[in-house]
């Protein structure tokens, strides 16, 4: 039976692009659904942005935007990341969106009616130049044990004291500087403490495999709390102002706490897929295995609140079945950071032509199934790429290819039968195991101890010898067809860790998209193989360099100039590669109104332009065009926007789009302007 499967992973904030934490999350959970996938089994894979809460309303507030401008800036950016490494999720939503408002207001009106959810006065810091309340992180004072000064309201960073902000001696305000009030307000809680709910998250908890040893101590041990470390009831509302969903059913403006509308997200998320594909999502809900890909720092969230909100609201919703957590990725043994990531940028990565799935690899390669953290060493990165993936791997390829191309019409021998082809065939239950239990360590050293043999087989065949006699022709051709045949089954076994090579790989040996029950299908001597072409490269150390070091990126050398600006000048005049409409339509190309045109000090080229953009209101964009305009000119005209271009961090700040301008040969730049009667925020086809 297919199994049918719900899978999520953690929901990013919506305040900044991705770092190599999310990235190494999201290949974990792609590697395991496509490794489903080619089981037969259905798989519904979605994500979302974490949109609301107070550090995201004022990061907009900071970038002079609405909180709705900035998470949606965000949003635009997903895809290069997410295309970049070959993840693909089936949807990406919002939790800033229709279905998780109405999702979240009805869980919590079902909490509310079976008495999970009560009120009570709190004390907080009030900011009166803000007009907000602040949450701890936003107290600063002088720690009230060793008076350390400027801590934060929840713990000293000196004598490491727990206590609370309106502990700290001194208060202010870490926004404003002014000193906070003490005020008190209503808040909503749900009732965690409650025996009901903690018997049944202790119930939930124990059912096995429902999460790994190491979660379930962790939870257990929070759940038997005892003293001022016992299991507290859950603070889930928030006073305005906040960017979040409101409270239902109640005049005064109040917002529930971005946690709990958090992982409804990702209901949310799927019921926005269901509606666009026309299935009814409350079905798809009951008949998935509903499972969550986390990282080990929201453990609490996913298996204390989230279980028991789902569980006591009650249809149609459903407890998650399984939440899978990993460990953080660390660079050269040094902690990430959440808000800063590490060393390595993501996009950066990419930008520098390095190819994805070496990193897909990598982190496979390091992977297993207990909450670890791994370790991104440069060093070690170079030698597996290089010598596991290329020179194992690939090498199987490209030593047997010619041989059968050249001399046997590409065509596999008849009949062959190989002692090692059966080793090979026979580790395919091992390995999907190795995948099934997010062991993706254990799968692919195995695999590659099967590429050993096989290159242990090529180096004692030696066709390259046997290429030199006619008379040898029989076994030059059985053992090209063992090579081949072997590299196919590896091939299989790689392809939830290498989709993009895998698929150029089934391409050149003439094969469909295989499923893991292809692994019994061998190579037909009716069809020939395709020409070989190099399926990956080495990865250099000096592309390393450059990924680690801002200053060194490699300029191309003048050779290198040469040659580029001889193919620039040939390509010049001649009309760009043809793309189909579908390409063209998805330019997001709007009207906009410069309202303002500024200079950018340091910079020689580019002018700071302020659009408004109609319905999509502000954008701020960076354009070269200071050598042809002078800012005066451009304020109060039209031009055109490309509204959908990721956004870019330049030095200067973010640009969040282009404007179109014409040049040519001669100096001089000239902006593209609609015709008159056009207006700001229409689209232009
Ligand atoms: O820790 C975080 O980054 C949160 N944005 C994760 C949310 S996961 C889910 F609950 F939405
Ligand atoms: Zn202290």
């Amino acid at each position: 039976m297919p199994r049918r499967l719900f899978v999520t992973t953690a929901l990013p904030y919506a305040n900044g692009p991705f770092h190599i934490g999310h990235i190494m999350e999201y290949i974990q959970a792609d590697i395991w659904v496509r490794f489903q996938r080619m089981q037969g089994h259905e798989v519904l894979f979605v994500g979302a942005d974490d949109a609301h809460g107070a550090p995201i309303m004022l990061a907009a507030e900071k970038a002079g935007k609405s909180p709705e401008e900035f998470v949606a800036a965000v949003a635009g950016g997903r895809g290069k990341y997410l295309d970049g490494f070959h993840v693909e999720y089936d949807n990406w939503h919002s939790t800033h969106s229709p279905e998780n408002t109405e999702l979240s207001q009805d869980i919590f009106r079902k909490l509310k009616l079976r008495g999970l959810v009560y009120t009570r006065p709190v004390e907080q810091f009030f900011d009166p130049v803000k007009g907000m309340y602040l949450a701890d992180r936003y107290v600063k004072g002088e720690c009230p044990n060793c008076g350390a000064q400027d801590q934060y309201g929840d713990a000293c960073e000196s004598c490491s004291t727990v206590y609370s902000a309106t502990a700290l001696k001194n208060p202010r305000s870490a926004l404003s500087g002014a000193r906070p009030e003490l005020r008190s307000s209503e808040h909503y809680f749900f009732r965690l403490s409650d025996p009901k709910c903690k018997d049944f998250i202790r119930q939930w908890l124990e059912l096995p495999g429902r999460v790994q040893p190491q979660v379930f101590n962790k939870a257990v041990e929070w759940l038997d709390g005892e003293g001022d470390k016992a299991l507290g009831d859950w603070d889930i509302s928030r006073d305005p102002p906040y960017f979040g969903i409101r409270v239902p059913d109640i005049a005064e403006e109040k917002y529930l706490y971005v946690w709990l509308d958090a992982p409804i997200g990702y209901l949310a998320s799927l019921q926005n897929y269901c509606g666009k594909k026309g299935l009814d999502w409350r079905k798809v809900l009951e008949t998935h295995e509903q499972i969550h890909f986390i990282g080990k720092d929201i453990i609490y969230f996913h298996t204390l609140f989230w279980p028991a909100m789902l569980h006591f609201a009650g249809a149609p919703y459903k407890v998650p079945d399984h939440v899978y957590v990993h460990g953080f990725i660390q660079v050269s043994g040094e902690k990430m950071s959440k808000s800063r990531g590490t060393g390595i940028d993501p996009l950066r990565y990419l930008e520098l032509g390095m190819n994805p799935e070496w990193l897909r690899y990598y982190i496979a390669a390091k992977l297993n199934a207990a909450v670890e953290d791994i370790d991104f060493n440069p060093e070690d990165f170079v030698a597996r790429v290089n010598s596991d993936l290329v020179g194992k791997y690939i090498n199987i390829a490209s030593r047997a290819a010619g041989f059968l191309s050249k001399r046997f019409g590409g065509r596999p021998a008849a009949r062959v039968v190989s002692p090692l082809l059966e080793r090979v065939r026979v580790a395919a239950p091992e390995i999907a195991r190795g995948y099934e239990e997010r062991e993706f360590g254990k799968a692919l050293r195995r695999t590659m101890e099967l590429a050993d043999e096989v290159n242990a087989f090529v180096d004692a065949e030696k066709p390259w010898d046997l290429a030199k006699s006619p008379d040898n022709a029989g076994r030059l051709h059985e053992v090209c067809t063992v090579s081949l045949e072997a590299f196919r089954m590896l091939t299989l076994y790689l392809k939830p860790v290498l989709p993009r090579l895998a698929a150029r790989a089934e391409q050149f040996l003439g094969l469909g998209a295989q499923a893991w029950e292809d692994v019994a299908r061998p190579l037909s001597p009716e069809r020939a193989i395709g020409a070989y072409q190099h399926l990956m490269t080495r990865v250099e150390e000096k592309q390393l360099d450059a990924l680690f070091n801002i200053e060194s990126v490699p300029q191309p050398t003048a050779p290198q100039r040469h040659a580029e600006k001889q193919q620039h000048a040939a390509k010049k005049h001649a009309v760009s590669d043809p793309i189909s409409i579908d390409d063209f339509n998805r330019l997001d190309l709007r009207v906009a109104k410069i309202v303002r045109a500024e200079q950018v000090e340091g910079a020689d080229k580019l002018l700071k332009l302020t659009l408004e953009v109609g319905e999509l209101g502000g954008r701020t964009v960076f354009a070269g065009i200071k050598s042809a305009y002078a800012p005066g000119q451009l304020e109060g005209r039209l031009a055109v926007l490309i509204a959908n271009l990721a956004p870019r961090k330049m030095k200067f700040g973010v640009s969040e789009g282009m404007v179109l301008a014409a040049s040519g040969e001669e100096p001089g730049i000239y902006l593209i302007a609609p015709d008159s009667g056009a207006r700001p925020g229409m689209r232009v086809k």
